[in-house]
């Protein structure tokens, strides 16, 4: 493997490997939302205290959950099924050693979306602080249990025939491993710059008439600052503790010439993002070009890092021992039909944003 990912591979497997690591970085996207954004709400009763005012992104963030919830749900769905075609064995297997604890992935997600919008009800007794704030603390741990589960059940699926022997002769409901606690860190910091970023547009793009004219919005710009850097240095630093648990073989492959250069993007991309949100700190406004910055900036580390993800995993599976099954993979019909409704879906979803935003645009709302 010399070539730059996802190019050293045979045909068939660089395909579903591209497709599996772009499907990856969108369920991503909307998944830091949820992941970060319960969080923030659990945690905003801190920021009260520190006096900093958080009812403008709150609001927005009980407004959308339930469907951003649906999109990180829906968007999962894609790399799911490549995860399966490009490792096979690997996930069935860590999903049934795992078993319950797997499956209360299912529960877990009902809860959470129940406890979305009981945020959102104005019921009485569902104002009283110490129940509110219980629902919200609810909601993020379900969410947190939801990224524990998957990021136990990669861990596991890269391990030997060994220690998946010895992990179900034990009868452990749960795989313990030293890396779990960074990896999943590394996740949870690296959710909020991604919040700080959707958050910034919503509350743009959203705004009334009336607030646009008023457009630096510095009643929120230090705070979307702030979360934006606080995710990026703790990010790092969760990077850095990871980096320093693994393996040579890891390491080659990650700063080797198949993901070397997209380990320095993802830090490029990294860096971009806290100048934007400095510049932003500093002006204490949210103006559009710099948000376009920061936000191609992200999109660009979390591509870098989706690859180096990839390259981890690469130095443990064989993968060439996979090669033939992804040739008959490839070699069953069907990217037509994929490919038809690709276009007829996104084209039924651009007309639907369309229309929303017609219909917004003439109640006098800015979307
Ligand atoms: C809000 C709920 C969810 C959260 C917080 C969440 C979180 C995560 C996290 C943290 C990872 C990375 C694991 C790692 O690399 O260590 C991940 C990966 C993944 N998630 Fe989600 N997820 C959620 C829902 C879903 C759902 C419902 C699906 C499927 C429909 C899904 C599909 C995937 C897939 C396929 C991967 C890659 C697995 C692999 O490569 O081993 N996720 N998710």
């Amino acid at each position: 493997m010399d070539a730059l990912f996802p190019f050293g591979f045979p045909e068939p497997t660089r395909f579903y490997l591209a497709l599996y690591v772009a499907t990856l970085v969108l369920h991503v996207v909307f998944m830091h939302y949820v992941l970060a954004g319960t969080a923030f709400l659990a945690g905003r009763g801190l920021l009260a205290r520190l006096g900093i005012d958080t009812e403008r992104p709150a609001y927005l963030l009980r407004e959308w959950m339930p469907l951003m919830l649906s999109a990180a749900i829906t968007a999962g769905i894609a790399p799911l099924l490549f995860v399966q075609i490009v490792y096979q064995e690997r996930f069935y297997t860590a999903n049934l050693l795992l078993f319950n604890r797997w499956m209360a992935i299912l529960p877990t997600l009902l809860i959470g979306f129940y406890m979305l919008y009981l945020l959102k009800v104005n019921a009485d007794v569902l104002k009283r602080p110490l129940i509110r704030q219980a629902i919200r603390v609810l909601t993020f741990v379900c969410f947190a249990f939801v990224a524990w589960s998957w990021t136990e059940n990669h861990l596991l699926s890269v391990q030997s025939l060994g220690v998946w022997t010895e992990h179900y002769a034990s009868g452990a409901l749960m795989f313990k491993t030293p890396e779990l606690a960074p990896r999943l860190a590394l996740w949870f910091c690296g959710s909020f710059p991604t919040l700080a970023a959707w958050l910034a547009w919503q509350i743009r793009l959203t705004a009334t008439d009336d607030e646009h004219r008023e457009i630096d919005h510095p009643s929120v710009a230090r705070l979307l600052a702030g979360i934006g850097l606080v995710g990026l240095l703790s990010a790092a630093l969760c990077a850095a503790a990871y980096y320093a648990m693994l393996g040579d073989a890891e390491r080659e492959l990650m700063t080797g010439p198949p993901a070397g250069p997209w380990f320095i993007i993802a830090i490029v991309g990294a860096v971009i993002q806290s100048a934007g949100w400095i510049v932003i700190w500093k002006q204490n406004a949210l103006p559009r070009g710099l948000l376009l910055i920061v936000s191609i900036a992200l999109l660009v580390t979390l591509c870098g890092t989706a690859v180096v993800r990839e390259a981890i995993r690469l130095a443990r599976v064989d993968i060439t021992t996979l090669y033939n099954a992804h040739t008959q993979a490839a070699a069953v019909s069907g990217l037509g039909a994929f490919v038809f409704f690709l276009v007829v879906n996104t084209a039924l979803m651009l007309f639907c944003i369309r229309l929303v935003r017609t219909k917004v645009e003439s109640r006098g709302t800015r979307v």
